[in-house]
């Protein structure tokens, strides 16, 4: 793993090594705005209260005792990618790797809140993890702030999961032990690690990763507005080859990497290894599975001649939705989704 960060822990998964579709979890990569929580699961309780009619304690054993799903649900963290953006934003330098891909256990959150019995004016439901500490950058809240997000009823009553397995084991205590959520089709941000509060408001939810953080303008009358940063948008990477990586003229190269979009399939990854001039379609492996991504390759039959060439890739997903060439500004340091090239040598 690449190390972005010590303490809070954030790893990078060295996108150049992909090879499954599903990630192992040593090299899924980590995100934590604060030191991991030492939870003790015998004592640990997730509370569900606010617009409920029954507020709800459930224990490791309540929770994992219920009727579970399993489910391939790729993350990808919001700022993936911003190592690339010029000029620099601040923020992690994240290059490829905060991207993985793993098999989720766990209860649907709807499941959970017809439980607790929603109250008829309730609009959001916001999740808090159990880590917490001082935020270092202005504009921040004072003193110690807990890890929260929020999402609207309507996803929170969807496809949600309550999560206390990843590719078959308990969860680790980097990727959220004993239960984090999963909200498959949104960067990663939203899928709140170490779960102890869900709350149900009846009123939107402006906390600091909700607003401040894990937000971007968004153009509309009257100027642009500051939006909680949701749905993944679509994105195709090369694994291989990597940066400046010398192939040799006349050989048959193998061109590969993963695409993901949200809420639906990959349709197409198409190919340029001349900077964008021309484009070929390169073969989807495997299934289509709806929030997880599609793996793909495509054979190069590399011309003799020597010298640089770029290599791109680009996705349209089954909505017709197609990568865009251009960074969109407004994003600051997040959704960087536009296409990426990959310099290298014919020798
Ligand atoms: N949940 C809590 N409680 N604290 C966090 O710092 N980071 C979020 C999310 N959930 C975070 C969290 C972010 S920004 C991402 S991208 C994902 O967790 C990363 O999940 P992973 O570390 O399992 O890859």
């Amino acid at each position: 793993m690449i190390i972005r960060e010590r303490e809070p822990l954030n790893l990078e998964m060295p996108f150049g090594s992909l090879s499954d579709f599903i990630t192992p979890v040593d090299h899924f990569f980590v995100r934590s705005h604060f030191s991991i929580p030492q939870i003790d699961v015998k004592a640990w309780q997730l509370c569900i209260e606010g617009a409920v009619q029954t507020p709800l304690k459930l224990t490791w054993d309540d929770l994992t005792e219920m009727e579970s799903q399993t489910i391939p649900v790729t993350l990808e963290c919001a700022g993936n990618g911003r190592a690339f953006l010029s000029p620099q934003v601040s923020g992690a330098q994240w290059e490829r790797g905060a991207v993985s891909n793993a098999e989720w256990t766990g209860v649907p959150l709807s499941e959970i809140l017809r439980m607790a019995g929603v109250t008829a004016s309730a609009s959001e439901v916001i999740l808090e993890g159990a880590d917490e500490g001082e935020i270092k950058e202005s504009p921040k809240p004072a003193g110690k702030n807990r890890y929260a997000r929020s999402m609207p009823l309507k996803k929170a009553t969807g496809d949600v999961l309550l999560v206390f397995k990843m590719n078959g084991e308990n969860l680790t205590p980097a990727h959220g032990f004993p239960v984090r959520a999963i909200v498959p089709g949104w960067y990663g941000m939203a899928s709140v690690k170490w779960l102890t509060r869900i709350i149900v408001s009846h009123r939107p939810f402006n906390g600091y990763f909700q607003t401040i953080d894990y937000a971007y303008w968004e153009r509309g009358p009257g100027g642009p507005t500051l939006v909680p940063i949701t749905e993944m948008q679509v994105k195709a990477q090369i694994s291989r080859p990597g940066f400046a990586e010398a192939v040799k003229d006349g050989e048959t190269y193998r061109i590969c990497g993963a695409a993901w979009t949200s809420g639906t399939g990959i349709a197409k990854v198409e190919v340029s290894v001349d900077g964008g001039a021309t484009w070929q379609q390169a073969t989807l492996l495997g299934e289509t599975v709806r929030n997880a991504w599609q793996m793909w390759e495509y054979y190069w039959h590399v011309p003799p001649v020597c010298g640089k060439a770029t290599v791109m890739a680009r996705a349209t997903d089954s909505k017709g939705r197609t990568q865009p060439v251009e960074r969109d500004k407004d994003r600051d340091g997040y959704i960087v989704n536009h296409i990426l090239p990959i310099e290298i040598t014919v020798r």
